[in-house]
């Protein structure tokens, strides 16, 4: 003890061993608090030069003494000046979300699903885990020799942000871990609990710092830091739950491998249990839901997994959640305030978006002051199909309205109390054309949103789209942000994507002009160029991405990407599918996860000329990077059609696609010349004949599974 004092008044050469390990201790902890004051709270409380010293002994002492450097050796750390921000890290096995359910129904039918999928009988025993759903951030942990080698937030789920120095700061993280397989990914969430959260936004507070939200946002800032001494003074958790890659099976049930976890030294959820069907998870929902308040950390629902590990191999995944796992929420929160305006906003896609302006008022620990009003429709009190909701209650402006938030998506206007509702308050009339160009607003016959026919002629979908042509999943170009889209919009440099990559060409002497405007210097104007340049090589499906076709997601858009590997390739299908039949049609619709509206939206788009003129100018200017088809090395089955047909005895149909496909095989409904290989269960019929005429090549159930490898 008395070691601590002593070493901070040697010098570097004199200190022992012991006093060594305690002044490097002790530095750590000293530079750490002056980092914080310096880069979080903007209030430095040691001079810079005072700074460099302690770091110089800092550095001196692991000179002297190389074993003892810590793991958050300030050595290691960010200096004064921030990074520009955190390494990309691609994970080796996708980070995925969760299918949520709300009603006790949704559970029964994901039991049958399940069953279904995996052609097991209603009465057959079925085992599934159920545990807190934890509202904190997800994070990867990849563990090499046991040593923690990486740790990565989830980011869109394929590539996400390494933080290893600032998971090594949490303590529920082990550095180290015995008898693990040579290659573990520990997958769980980091939380903060409702006490270290009060105090650390007192502690905020005191010092005029920022406070959070709440504890989600308290712990994503934490973690979401440049400089790990600022994680580091902050009480973050984490509980594990979960695996990435690993070299070696933790076990052959989800239990068994959680439990496996906890032996290793991971904190997991003391409420995970193993319950044998709906009405066990139910009952363990209830059970949940009762304790919640009393847990001391935020959980929004529970988790249901299928607890045989063989069987969610089986049952594998959808485009981005498992099939064998579901979210169960909570509730939303609720709470009334009064609706001070309705203002239209125009999307991207043209959609006319009522936002309630609201008297500011807290729904469970957020301060809201919009939410959505969804469209015309439930303005009036009428659902999409011409129902009745609401008990037929319209909404107004000056109502009296009930607020609902669930988790993390926009609060919505629930209910309007008609006993509050203010003298003359008048009926809201919706526009029918637009607020930002004035084009006619139309509603499709099905649709239930008004769209603006302005397309790219109005201001409010042109910048719209912009912006979302450079958002992160997109284009992401640095110093390109929404403010920066807006600002060249209205000037008049851009007006569609094309127009960024030639804004160098035509302002490379009007440098001059950009650097003139407010917030740009020579610097940052030629930093933009500079990253602009280096987006002109983009990969296929981040292209397609980011053109905002409607209904065209990040996954659908990657799921194309792979399907049709070269953008020429693609473009002449879409060319191809304009009349919406054809083998290039079908081809498009045959993609597992694209359905007809999906398919519909984006071959329209590459049919519409004002669309495609765009797309094709913007195009010119890039490098469109192939996308590589899955891994389907070694597979037998790889780029061949293949049709199923008759009774299948070892797997249901939805398996055998989910499996063929992930082999890299095109599973189609009918037999055609262009078949590769028919597989015949018992009671197979016309394909089966078909199959003999075109001379296709036809295997049983058993065959097929040995050509696989599957036997
Ligand atoms: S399992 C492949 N278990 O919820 C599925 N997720 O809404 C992996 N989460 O991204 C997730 N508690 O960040 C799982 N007990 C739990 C969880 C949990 C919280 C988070 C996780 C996930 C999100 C999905």
């Amino acid at each position: 003890m008395s070691d601590t004092t002593e070493g901070a008044d040697l010098g570097v050469e004199e200190l022992t061993e012991a006093q060594a390990r305690a002044e490097l201790a002790r530095l750590a902890q000293v530079l750490g608090t002056a980092n914080t004051a310096y880069h979080t709270d903007d209030a430095p409380e040691i001079s810079d030069a005072e700074y460099d010293a302690l770091k110089a002994r800092n550095a001196g002492i692991e000179a002297r003494f190389p074993d003892l450097k810590r793991a958050d050796s300030p050595s290691d750390q960010v200096g004064a000046t921030p990074a520009e921000g955190f390494a990309k890290v691609r994970h080796s096995i996708r980070m995925l979300s969760l299918g949520n359910a709300f009603e006790d129904a949704d559970i029964t039918e994901f039991d049958t699903r399940i069953r279904r999928y995996l052609g097991l009988g209603e009465d057959a025993p079925l085992a599934y885990t159920s545990e807190p759903k934890i509202d904190g951030l997800s994070l990867s942990l990849r563990y090499e020799g046991g040593e923690l080698v990486q740790a990565a937030t989830r980011g869109d789920g394929e590539v996400g942000e390494n933080v290893t120095a600032n998971a090594r700061t949490i303590a529920d993280i082990p550095e180290r871990l015995e008898d693990a397989p040579a290659v573990l990914e520990v997958r769980g969430e980091v939380y903060m609990s409702h006490e270290d959260f009060d105090a650390l936004n007192a502690r905020q507070a005191a010092r005029g710092a920022k406070t959070f939200a709440n504890p989600r946002n308290g712990a994503a800032g934490s973690l979401r830091q440049l400089d790990s001494t600022i994680t580091a003074a902050r009480p973050l958790r984490f509980f594990a739950y979960g695996w990435g890659e690993v070299s070696a099976p933790l076990s052959d049930t989800q239990m068994g491998a959680v439990e496996r976890l906890a032996s290793l030294g991971f904190s997991t959820n003391p409420l995970t249990r193993l319950c044998d069907g709906p009405a066990a998870l139910l009952a363990h929902y209830a059970e949940i839901e009762q304790a919640r308040a009393t847990l001391g950390y935020d959980i929004d629902g529970v988790v249901y997994k299928v607890d045989d590990l063989a069987l969610q191999a089986r049952l594998g995944f959808r485009s981005t959640t498992p099939r064998w796992a579901i979210a169960h929420k909570f509730p939303a929160e609720l709470a009334w305030t009064r609706l001070e305006a309705i203002d239209i906003q125009v999307g991207r896609t043209g959609a006319l978006s009522p936002v309630a302006r609201l008297t500011p008022v807290t729904v469970g620990g957020v301060v809201v002051s919009n939410a959505t009003l969804h469209n015309e429709d439930y303005i009036a009190g009428r659902d999409s199909k011409g129902g009745v909701i609401r008990d037929g209650k319209d909404i107004r402006v000056g109502d009296w309205v009930q607020v609902y938030r669930a988790g993390d998506v926009i609060p919505k206007v629930a209910d309007v109390d008609l006993s509050k509702r203010p003298e003359g308050a008048e009926v809201y009339v919706f526009p029918t054309t637009c607020p930002e160009c004035g084009s006619e607003a139309v509603r499709e016959e099905g649709d239930a949103v008004r769209r603006c026919m302005g397309g790219l002629v109005c201001p409010a979908q042109a910048v719209e789209k912009l912006k979302h042509f450079v958002s992160r999943a997109a284009f992401d170009i640095e110093g390109l942000g929404a403010k920066q889209v807006e600002q060249f919009y209205r000037d008049g440099w851009i007006a569609e994507p094309g127009d960024i990559f030639t804004l160098q060409e035509r302002f490379g002497s009007g440098l001059q002009q950009l650097k003139n405007r407010e917030g740009w210097g020579e610097k940052s104007a030629n930093n933009l160029f500079d990253a602009i340049e280096e987006k002109r090589k983009i990969p296929f499906g981040r292209l397609l991405f980011a053109l905002g076709i409607r209904h065209v997601g990040e996954q659908a858009s990657n799921l194309i990407a792979r399907n049709y590997g070269r953008w020429e390739e693609f473009t002449a299908a879409m060319d191809g599918a304009a009349g919406f039949e054809g083998p290039d049609w079908e081809r498009l619709l045959g993609i597992d996860g694209v359905g007809e509206v999906l398919a519909r939206s984006l071959v329209g788009a590459f049919a519409e000329d004002n669309e495609r003129t765009s797309i094709d100018r913007l195009v010119k200017h890039l490098t469109v990077e192939a996308a590589a088809a899955p891994d389907t090395s070694g597979s037998p089955v790889a780029g061949k059609t293949v049709v199923f047909t008759g009774t299948l005895e070892k797997m249901t149909r939805a398996e055998a696609k989910a499996r063929a496909e992930a082999l890299g095989a095109k599973v189609s409904g009918s037999v055609s010349a262009r078949t590769d290989l028919l597989v015949a269960g018992p009671g197979a019929g016309s394909k089966a004949k078909k199959a003999t005429e075109l001379g296709i090549e036809t295997v049983d159930e058993d065959e097929w599974l040995a050509l696989i490898g599957d036997a």
